[in-house]
């Protein structure tokens, strides 16, 4: 017998709402449908904008959909809300205000302003968003951008802010055959036009908490948390303190510490760890940004942490920052996958 669910959705600003649920359907295709504003960007399993915590009932991820969600945001009872179908009438926490979701995507065309090799494969690209176009975002969201002469796209969080607005900077890893590696191996220059659609994802600074920071990144993951850094840095009144920890595989594979510094510099609040997986060499650690914190770091018990790289990166900090106490809703994170 097929029964129609109760699901409750929870927003962070104590608001909730109610909507039923059909058999087969998904809560956010019957979100969409009663035209509750929900974060969304996929709507197939893939860009984890739609995640929510169930935290009373029964839902299960559709069946044979393949998803971002790794097994241990599952059993945390963390699910993807574009796949997931509710067994009994249930309730589901969504980590944002209620009208978050209301801001819809809008697409722009940019220029690009420069396009510079910041380490072997990793490319900073610089957008200025053409004069009558705009395109705004929270810190740590993405964008999507289409790789000019293909339909193909890929999504990116900007290194900047949307106060840098019309300027865009990103920094995007080059893998060996990737479409958008190439075009900005082999074609990018300056003045190309490229379209942009966004904002999407749910990962974004929660503005109003100021309480320690931790903020881990792996890799190109670097980049919204730069820009949560900047916008932090930006805030007026009491500000938080951030421990930053960076890193990629060598030496070499680093790239942007001389931003990292000129941020330390504006802001005394800012500490950094940089590790490499091999090859330390002076002030760098042995080791990956995850085993560079330590329980002496987590001496606040409203401490939050945003973590964005790599998802082996990303279950181990959680892990980590789990045992040494932080509370699971106070994790923040965002997987970064390669796409060919
Ligand atoms: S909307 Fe992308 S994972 Fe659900």
């Amino acid at each position: 017998m097929t029964t129609v669910r109760q699901v409750t959705l929870s927003f962070s600003d104590g608001v909730s709402t109610s909507l039923q649920v059909q058999p087969g359907e998904s809560v956010l295709d019957a979100a969409i449908a009663a035209e509750i504003p929900l974060l969304h960007q996929c709507r197939s399993g893939s860009c984890s904008s739609c995640m929510a915590r169930l935290v009373d009932g029964q839902a299960n991820m559709r069946a044979g959909a393949s998803s971002t969600l790794m097994r241990s945001e599952y059993e945390a009872g963390d699910r993807l809300l574009c796949l997931a179908e509710p067994e009994t009438d249930c309730t589901f926490q969504l980590a944002y205000e209620h009208d978050a979701g209301s801001v819809k995507a809008t697409k722009a065309h940019a220029f690009v302003d420069s396009v510079e090799k910041v380490a072997p494969d990793v490319v900073k690209l610089v957008l200025e968003l053409a004069e009558d176009a705009w395109l705004d975002f929270r810190p740590g969201q993405f964008v999507q951008v289409r790789v000019p002469g293909t339909d193909a796209t890929r999504s990116y969080s900007p290194a900047s802010t949307s106060a840098d607005l019309p300027r865009i900077e990103l920094l995007i890893r080059l893998l060996d055959d990737g479409v958008m590696s190439n075009w900005l191996r082999n074609v990018a220059k300056p003045d190309d036009v490229i379209e942009l659609e966004g904002p999407f994802g749910s990962f974004f600074l929660r503005e109003k908490r100021p309480v320690p920071h931790i903020m881990i990144a792996g890799g190109t993951g670097l980049a919204p948390i730069l820009s949560m850094i900047d916008s932090i840095r930006r805030q007026s009144g009491r500000k938080s303190s951030v421990l930053l920890s960076f890193g990629c595989a060598t030496p070499e594979q680093l790239f942007c510490l001389d931003d990292i510094e000129l941020r330390q510099q504006l802001m005394p609040q800012l500490a950094s760890r940089i590790s490499v997986d091999r090859g330390a060499t002076g002030s760098l650690l042995s080791g990956n940004p995850v085993a560079a914190i330590t329980a002496d770091d987590l001496n606040h018990p409203d401490a939050v942490a945003y973590l964005c790289g790599p998802p082996r990166m990303i279950e181990a900090a959680t892990e980590k920052l789990s045992q040494l106490g932080m509370k699971r809703e106070n994790i923040f994170a965002e997987q970064f996958l390669p796409s060919n």
